[in-house]
């Protein structure tokens, strides 16, 4: 009873609004408790079975975004001043609405999303390979932030002592691996603070972005207020990024990226969502069906390419020791489809690319001691359809432990105690996504006590994190800037400036 208390105190690890232990205490959701997060697609019921069959059948020649993106190339530098000169000209009449106004459209937004499921489905699956029952769900996460980020704006309205000053102009690059769930994240929390928006799609999940933007900006009162450009050069990459008419610049990318983004302009005001090198442990009292299900879940789930994945399982004791587990995984793990999108019976799509660099070494090469329990198989010509593999062995502090691969990878390390298994864990430089598997309530309280990570996850997958009950974001080399998790109460506030009460006439 105690364990699984301890575990309902997890769940609830969003404080409630009124113990947030920081000025902006009132910042809470307007109407409290009506936010509910979006269902997803129920493959048991034949009729969305069909549904995503269609969708699939169309992503071979989908077309989807592609005159939005042409339309939003941006090549010359008077070009991106124009652009981004109309978006702070929108700024100012959005600015001055309440957030509770802003929020109203935010929620218009979440229906308009869940109106398109289908077309961004399709558009994910067809430019970055995503396989549907990872699409789907991030069609969800997308809805979710419009809505929750369409109750928190209200609360902006309402805080005690200080003046919310809406940025003018937000820049929002995000990554390619969710590009639907993290740039309408992103784009809507700057909306919903009150300022325009320039969208930099990732250059591998253009038509997605592309495809959002057509979904969001005809919903806003002026268009100019979601403004999207597209650079290929570097060179306007830099100009874009360190432009004076941009007030922050919201990241979700490497942790080199945001270092790249510093080098441009030292004090750009920086919200930066960054790298991962995420492990799980297991104990001897662990669950070890449910552990094999999870580990595998978060390792291979995308092909592994996400900052919250499982790159590490720990194995302690006498979990180390046994062939059990390992056997487990590898059943797993083989029973594993692989292939394209288009089928529907794939659960592990491509990699982005044609593996090469670090992802290619990771796929084929092994460090000193390690073995394969399962051996990566490249699938095809194009280089980018790989069998999951999984490294035994991986010792302390070789280029496996530290190392973000961002592809369908997992290593093995052991340890003689729960201990020795958080030094290993803490010991990369980043903290993003951590899990323990046990049963035991003192293990929870050593692991809690320890571990350096921003999301902590329990007995579940450490992917898949859920707006407002999982807030998410890390520390170490896993933020750059503000470091305000993404779907949790604070977030809008880490995008806005504020002003005392009293100083403002
Ligand atoms: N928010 C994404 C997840 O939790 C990255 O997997």
């Amino acid at each position: 009873d105690r364990f699984l208390a301890s575990l309902a105190a997890l769940d609830d690890a969003v404080p409630p609004p009124h113990r947030v232990a920081d000025r902006f205490a009132a910042v809470s959701p307007s109407r409290p408790g009506h936010f509910e997060n979006t269902p997803d697609t129920d493959p048991a019921v034949a009729s969305n079975r069909d549904m995503v069959r269609a969708v699939l059948a169309r992503v071979p020649g989908s077309e989807v975004g592609v005159a939005t993106i042409e339309a939003a190339r941006v090549t010359s530098e008077s070009q991106l001043d124009s652009r981004l000169s109309a978006a702070v000209a929108a700024a100012q009449g959005w600015g001055a609405l309440t957030g509770k106004e802003r929020g109203e459209i935010l929620h218009r937004v979440g229906e308009a999303l869940e109106a398109r499921r289908a077309d961004l489905i399709e558009v994910m699956a067809s430019e970055t390979g995503k396989t549907a029952d990872q699409a789907d769900p991030e069609v969800s996460e997308a809805i979710d932030f419009a809505h929750y980020y369409g109750e928190l704006a209200a609360g902006l309205d309402n805080v005690d002592g200080a003046v919310h000053v809406p940025e003018k102009l937000t820049l929002v690059t995000p990554p390619w691996n969710f590009p639907v769930a993290i740039p309408a994240g992103s784009v809507l929390a700057a909306l919903a603070a009150g300022s325009a928006v320039a969208l930099k799609p990732a250059g591998q999940a253009e038509r997605c972005g592309a495809l959002l933007a057509e979904i969001i900006t005809p919903l806003l009162p002026d268009p100019g207020l979601l403004t999207l450009v597209q650079v290929e050069e570097q060179a306007l990459g830099r100009q874009l990024v360190g432009h004076a008419l941009v007030d922050r610049v919201v990241l979700t990318g490497a942790y080199e990226t945001a270092q790249l983004f510093r080098s441009f302009r030292p004090d750009l005001p920086l919200l930066a969502e960054t790298s991962g090198k995420n492990a799980i442990i297991v104990t001897p009292s662990a669950d070890l069906d449910l552990a094999v299900k999870d580990v595998v879940t978060s390792a291979f789930g995308h092909a592994g390419q996400k900052c919250s994945a499982a790159s590490l399982v720990v194995l302690v004791g006498s979990v180390a020791r046994s062939a059990r587990f390992r056997n487990q995984l590898i059943d797993a793990t083989r029973s594993l489809t692989v292939g394209w999108p288009a089928n529907p019976e794939s659960q592990i799509g491509p990699v982005i690319e044609p593996a090469a660099g670090k992802l290619l070494d990771g796929l084929t090469k092994l460090g000193p001691g390690e073995t394969w329990l399962l051996e990566p198989q490249r699938l095809d010509d194009t280089g980018r359809l790989w069998s999951p593999g999984i490294r035994d062995g991986v010792r302390r502090g070789s280029a496996y432990h530290r190392t973000e691969y961002f592809g369908p990878i997992l290593g093995i390390m052991t340890a003689d105690s729960l201990d020795e298994a958080i030094d290993l864990v803490n010991e990369v430089d980043y903290g993003l996504t951590s899990g323990l598997h046990t049963l035991d309530p003192a293990d929870l309280g050593t692991w809690l006590d320890r571990v350096q990570a921003g999301n902590l996850y329990v007995n579940r997958g450490i992917t898949g994190a859920i707006v407002r009950r999982q807030p998410f974001g890390g520390w170490k080399r896993s933020a750059v800037g503000a470091g305000t998790k993404a779907g949790g109460p604070n977030y809008l506030v880490g995008l806005s400036a504020w002003q005392p009460a009293e100083s403002h006439a």
